[in-house]
């Protein structure tokens, strides 16, 4: 019999989550079954998008998570036990479900992928080569389709998603022009992503960062790559070339708010620049996967793409990490280190 500690939530936050809305649970887990595996956790991912998991009452693309039961989302464990074929005990596996927020987990073929750690560390297969990559990969290159000259603006540019974005469009032969919240973020975005540019936005608001991107980006902004939303969006609505394009990936400035929050003053310029604006979610592009890491995993074996990471110590620590995404305390992709 394997216990299993999970993180559940005890109740939805309002506003900006906190600490006391989780607890960590201890649960007997049965033994797996066919088509099962047991894993032990090794790497678990928090993501932006769980929060809108604590939603209850709004419709999305993924349902809301179930009060006092374990929370969920990808992870990177061992396999222990295995009644699928094609899985071993010691094989090291991604799984879409059934693994996150958790020590251990009985996971179903369906949402397991093994992976090969000779391409990179496991964590990575929760960033730079999982979900967060794909979704940059997608934006940029289906999305965004930038050209080679082109000036691109990225928003939470030092996360797992913005700083892939960077990198990429640098690949690319873009300008490339990347916000963040702190100093030490740009700093990291101009020598380690290698952004032409780095920006701060808590010292601006729309009219002030509207005149930083004018010098920043002096023949205007051709592609948008939105992680954040609010005055950032109106102040590249402002900057932006005729035909350009947003890939409206995230508006994580707004997933705490408590009331609604006021749209772009200047949407009529999408109309007037002739601007193609473009909302995705990454499951859409889920069978590019291949093409996807055919494409990023040799630029990220050869150190010519950087997957800075943030690891926070211990299953307990997954609230504080989570809590964290919306303080900015990581740099690259959050994970929590559950065991070696
Ligand atoms: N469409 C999709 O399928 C998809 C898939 C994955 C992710 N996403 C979205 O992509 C975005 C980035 O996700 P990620 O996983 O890469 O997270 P991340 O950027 O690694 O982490 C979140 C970062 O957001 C910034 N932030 C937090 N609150 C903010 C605020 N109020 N205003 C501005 N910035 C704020 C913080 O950086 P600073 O220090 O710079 O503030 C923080 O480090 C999120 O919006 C997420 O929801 C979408």
């Amino acid at each position: 019999m394997t216990t299993a500690r999970e993180i559940h939530l005890t109740r939805y936050p309002e506003g900006k989550p906190t600490l006391d809305i989780f607890e960590t649970v201890e649960r007997d887990l049965p033994a797996p079954k066919e088509g099962e595996v047991l894993a032990e956790t090794l790497y678990l991912s928090v993501d932006p998008y769980m929060r809108g998991r604590m939603r209850p009452d709004v419709k999305s693309y993924i349902p809301p998570f179930a009060l006092d039961e374990p929370l969920d989302g990808g992870a990177v464990g061992r396999v222990l036990e295995s009644k699928v074929d094609g899985f071993a005990p010691g094989d090291l596996v991604v799984a879409q479900g059934g693994l996150g927020w958790r020590s251990h987990g009985v996971v179903p073929a369906g949402a397991l992928r093994k992976i090969d750690p000779s391409l990179a560390p496991p964590s990575a297969f929760l960033g730079v080569l999982g979900m967060p990559g794909l979704t940059a990969w997608a934006g940029l290159t289906q999305l965004i389709r930038p050209k080679a000259g082109e000036t691109l603006y990225v928003s939470g540019a030092a996360g797992a998603v913005g700083s892939l974005v960077c990198q990429l469009g640098k690949q690319k032969g873009l300008r490339v022009i990347g916000s963040a919240g702190t100093k030490e973020k740009r700093d990291w975005l101009v020598r380690e992503a290698r952004c032409d540019a780095a920006v701060g936005y808590k010292e601006h608001d729309a009219a002030s960062l509207t005149t930083a991107l004018r010098d920043l980006a002096p023949k205007g902004i051709d592609g948008y790559f939105e992680n954040v939303g609010g005055m950032q969006l109106e102040a590249v609505l402002n900057c932006i070339n005729d035909r350009g394009r947003i890939a409206l990936c995230g508006l994580i400035s707004q997933y705490n708010a408590t009331e609604a929050p006021a749209g772009p003053s200047n949407f009529a310029n999408l109309l007037t620049r002739q601007v193609l604006m473009e909302g995705f979610i990454v499951t859409r592009f889920m069978d590019r996967t291949e093409e996807f890491l055919s494409e990023v995993a040799p630029l990220v074996a050869a150190g010519r793409v950087k997957h800075e990471e943030t690891v926070y110590e211990g299953l307990d620590r997954a609230p504080a990490a989570f809590v964290g995404l919306f303080e900015g305390t990581n740099t690259g992709k959050m994970v929590v280190k559950v065991a070696e």
